[in-house]
């Protein structure tokens, strides 16, 4: 058996910017995803996803191509491509194990697939190379949802703080320690593709808008970007909150709020009058998490608490993707 892990990851700045090949900042989160793969003698893939509620699914290696369930459509999409890639097949036994719950959009999906690519190579005796996992885990994802710049599967296989071009045309880890980071769950779970498709809808009617919010939400990562290797956390603060007013003049989904929310826009507020240096959604907005920077933790988590909202535990991790043992 070879168990492997990676990191969740939290959108820092530049989402929705970066599907149209704007760059964008990710950071690798210390929850990790945990994937054990061992092979199998008969013709079958047997899966435990305690997380998911699964236990001793079974799938014939011939019905690869059916229709799987939803909650472990990765893994096993990533089991089809990974064979026909390289041209090998064996029965499997895979098992799932989670340190965050899938409802924080901390991207379990990527990190799943990444670690089952990489358990595989391990199983397999295949040389892979960080960029080969990538584009394969990234030719996986667009396989089953269509859209997404694949920040994720970055952050899940480099760790710590990235500079990130879509499709992974850029992977610039960056030197950045000891970010004073708060996160807060909004209780909202949101849905990445339906935002992204809403936002690509109405940007093709008025493409130049949507071309001068990117291009400002471009410049404010390139600008954090410097200011990060002066840890200049005030200022990056500032255009965090800058960063936030640029995703609420979207026009979509809602009109009112662009891409915030109602519950984003209590949170983000909450931070910034406990004294934040500046506050803004993560990831494709509507729901999910917010992020903060700020010198006092406890009581800006004390504010997202009294907003309506959850305060959640997090560390950067520097580790990436990693084996954890093999027997
Ligand atoms: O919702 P999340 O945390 O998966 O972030 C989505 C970020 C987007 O830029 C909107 C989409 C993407 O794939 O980059």
């Amino acid at each position: 058996m070879i168990k492997v892990s990676a990191s969740g990851k939290l959108m820092l700045f530049g989402e929705h910017a970066v599907v149209y090949n704007r760059p964008c900042l990710v950071a690798a989160v210390s929850q990790r995803l945990f994937v054990e793969v061992g092979k199998n003698s008969e013709n079958k893939i047997l899966i435990d996803a305690p997380e998911m509620k699964i236990s001793g699914f079974t799938v014939s290696l011939t019905d690869l191509d059916k229709e799987q369930p939803k909650e472990i459509r990765f893994v096993l999409e990533t089991v089809k491509n990974f064979f026909r890639k390289y041209n090998v097949e064996s029965g499997l036994k895979i098992r799932t194990e989670s340190q965050f719950s899938a409802k924080y959009g901390f991207g379990s999906s990527s990190a799943v697939t990444v670690c089952t690519i990489k358990a595989l190579a391990e199983l397999f005796e295949i040389k892979m190379e960080k960029k080969e996992i990538f584009d394969l885990a990234y030719k996986t994802v667009l396989d089953i949802q269509g859209v997404g710049s694949g920040f994720d599967i970055a952050a899940a296989i480099y760790g710590g703080v990235i500079y990130f071009l879509t499709g992974g045309k850029k992977i610039e880890p960056l030197e950045v320690k000891d970010i004073p980071l708060i996160v807060g769950y909004t209780g909202v779970k949101a849905s990445t593709s339906e935002i992204v498709k809403a936002v690509k809808a109405e940007m093709e009617k008025n493409p130049e808008y949507y071309e001068k919010l990117y291009n400002d939400i471009s410049q404010i990562v390139e600008k954090v970007k410097t200011e990060m290797k002066n840890s200049n956390w005030p200022e990056i603060g500032r255009l965090m909150n800058e960063n936030q007013e640029i995703l609420r003049k979207f026009k979509a989904p809602s009109v009112e709020y662009g891409v915030s929310s109602e519950i984003i826009e209590k949170l983000v507020e909450a931070c910034q009058r406990a004294g934040a240096f500046g506050a803004k959604l993560s990831g494709a907005g509507v729901g999910d998490c917010i992020i903060a920077l700020g010198e006092d933790k406890e009581r800006i988590e004390e504010a997202i608490k009294e907003a309506g909202g959850i305060p959640v535990s997090v560390d950067i991790d520097y580790q990436g993707l990693k084996i954890e043992n093999k027997s």
